[in-house]
């Protein structure tokens, strides 16, 4: 009989255990061995088609970076690889070195060591290709792209792919965790889009892998760098013609978070168009509280009624256009401004935004927004509903390692803190641990059976069990890891480790 624990166990890890996990996180950082020789018996391995870079060039400096300052580690070297061969070459080395190191697509992993290291950091950036098969109606894209990359290269075909929200999110760590998309009401997640994935194993073969191969198509769906390095996913396409869409940002939350709570809720209970899609937002920035909604929809004209109540809203301006996907994507807030903070983000999964909920929401928003404002200059919080389609996993019947019971919609409550001095990393984590539990523990009283369910991967804060986030599946997923990565190379890498 495996034992699989509960979230409920997991949300009575201590602040004090949570502190811990940050503290181990960030000795990842620090008084490391020098793994030049690694770097120096890559760099002879590879073929011209990829290059090792060392401090403090340029190129070395951009294979580190990410979206968090937080995330962000020097590593020994960087390597970018331009063929799977090389992919191929440098894993071995580093199983049979045993290196530390991390895999990086677009870095906007907010958890520490996710995808850096002090060891050898392989940034995925030469894989960078989008290719449109107009017949299979399929796009190849790279794991070194961002979603920015891939609609660009989509705009004016006609075709779109079920990829990122805003702007900067990378291809691969959105599509190995699972993929919440404007489009996801109509299709289902990214993973749910997926036709096939070209994998360096962790021995280093190289193997394309689609439904035919039973394990790894599931496992690949939601388990992240665990099973090997991707090199490419191949992803179906869609018809794509004009949108409508835009934002509005509401002041003074404190004020008028009534009437925007109340038309989230109308827009949760009657709204059954799957074109249609929302992503509202309570923030504090510095101390300053405001909610910012996000809409989308497929369509070319604003849709009558969905959106009135959002669009005339204190009469506030609304920012919106109707024009291709691009465009769209182009007039949104761009999270720019906090690139660079330190940014760790966290997640509660629900089964819907109750009035009381969202009140909870609310009030953490204004608790914790002060609470940052006056520990750290750069303090702001975030908290993202994500109001789906109740059909939201119903698009794919093929199970996956996310999410593992597709019989009932989990909305994955996004909470983000951000903050700019490193001595605060622990009390910050510690904080968002502690909001996390609040809301949970809101929704179990307000009689939400969540106890069991698992959280999204590409929100959960470091330090979430990975029962926490596989659930019934963990199991098969163990016994897949261990057939396919007997000597545990990709435990070298950080990450929620199976
Ligand atoms: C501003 C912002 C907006 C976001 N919006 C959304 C959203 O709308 N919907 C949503 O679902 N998520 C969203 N996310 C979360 C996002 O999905 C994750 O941050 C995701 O991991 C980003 O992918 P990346 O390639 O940029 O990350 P990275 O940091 O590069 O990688 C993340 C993880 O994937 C692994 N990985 C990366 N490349 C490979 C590879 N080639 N092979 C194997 N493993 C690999 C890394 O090792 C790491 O563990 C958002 C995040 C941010 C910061
Ligand atoms: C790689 O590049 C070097 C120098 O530019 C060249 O001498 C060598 O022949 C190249 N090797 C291959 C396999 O192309
Ligand atoms: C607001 O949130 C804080 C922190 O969770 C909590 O201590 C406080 O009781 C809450 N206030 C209300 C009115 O719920
Ligand atoms: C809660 O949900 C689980 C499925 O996740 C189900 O097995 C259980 O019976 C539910 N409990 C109640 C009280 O509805
Ligand atoms: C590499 O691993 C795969 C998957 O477990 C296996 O099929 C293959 O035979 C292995 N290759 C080598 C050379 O060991």
């Amino acid at each position: 009989m495996v034992r699989v624990t509960p979230f409920a166990s997991a949300a009575l890890l201590s602040l004090a255990a949570i502190e811990v996990v940050i503290a181990k996180s960030q000795e990842h950082f620090r008084d490391s061995p020098d793994f030049q020789d690694t770097c120096a018996q890559i760099a002879t391995s590879i073929s011209n088609d990829s290059f090792v870079y060392y401090s403090p060039s340029s190129q070395y400096q951009l294979d580190n970076a990410h979206w968090a300052e937080s995330s962000t580690a020097q590593s020994a070297c960087s390597v970018e690889p331009g063929t799977a061969q090389d992919v191929s070459v440098i894993l071995r080395i580093i199983g049979e070195t045993r290196t530390p190191f991390a895999v990086k697509g677009g870095g906007h992993a907010t958890n520490p060591g996710f995808s850096s290291t002090t060891g050898i950091q392989i940034s995925m950036t030469r894989f960078n290709q989008v290719i449109v098969d107009k017949t299979a109606s399929t796009v190849e894209v790279g794991t070194g792209l961002i979603w920015d990359d891939v609609y660009q290269a989509l705009d004016g075909t006609g075709l779109n792919v079920v990829g990122g929200r805003v702007s900067g999110v990378g291809v691969a760590g959105f599509t190995l965790g699972g993929g919440y998309s404007w489009l996801s009401n109509q299709y289902g997640l990214t993973i749910d889009n997926t036709e096939s994935y070209e994998l360096v194993l962790p021995n280093g073969t190289i193997q394309t892998v689609t439904s035919q191969n039973e394990d790894l198509w599931f496992a690949l769906r939601g388990g992240f760098n665990n099973f090997g390095i991707v090199t490419k996913f191949v992803l179906q396409a869609h018809p794509q013609g004009d949108v409508w869409g835009g934002f509005v940002i509401i002041p003074d939350l404190f004020f008028n978070f009534n009437k925007v709570n109340a038309a989230i809720l109308k827009f949760q209970q009657e709204v059954t168009d799957p074109k249609a899609a929302l992503l509202p937002t309570y923030n504090t920035v510095g101390d300053i509280p405001s909610a910012e909604v996000l809409m989308f929809y497929d369509g070319p004209q604003k849709p009558a009624g969905i959106f009135d109540d959002f669009l005339t809203m204190l009469e506030v301006p609304v920012i919106e256009t109707s024009a291709s996907f691009l465009e769209f994507l182009k007039i949104l807030p761009s999270s720019d401004p906090f690139a660079g903070k330190r940014a760790y983000f966290s997640s509660v999964s629900v089964l819907e935004y109750s009035a009381s909920l969202l009140e909870v929401l609310v009030n953490e928003t204004l608790f914790w927004g002060d609470k940052l404002a006056k520990l750290d200059i750069g303090g702001a919080v975030s908290y993202d509903t994500e109001p789906f389609d109740a059909g939201l996993f119903s698009h794919s019947n093929i199970p996956s390692a996310y999410p593992p019971d597709r019989s009932r919609v989990l909305f994955p409550t996004n909470i983000y803190f951000a903050w700019t001095t490193p001595s605060d990393d622990a009390d910050v984590a510690a904080a968002l641990w502690q909001s996390t539990n609040t809301i949970r523990a809101a929704a179990v009283a307000e009689g939400q059976n969540i106890t069991d369910v698992v959280v999204y991967g590409n929100y959960a804060l470091i330090g979430t069990p990975v029962e926490s986030l596989y659930g019934a599946n963990l199991p098969r997923l163990r016994s897949i890891r261990s057939a396919v990565d007997p000597s545990n190379v990709m435990a070298l890498a950080g990450g929620f480790k199976i």
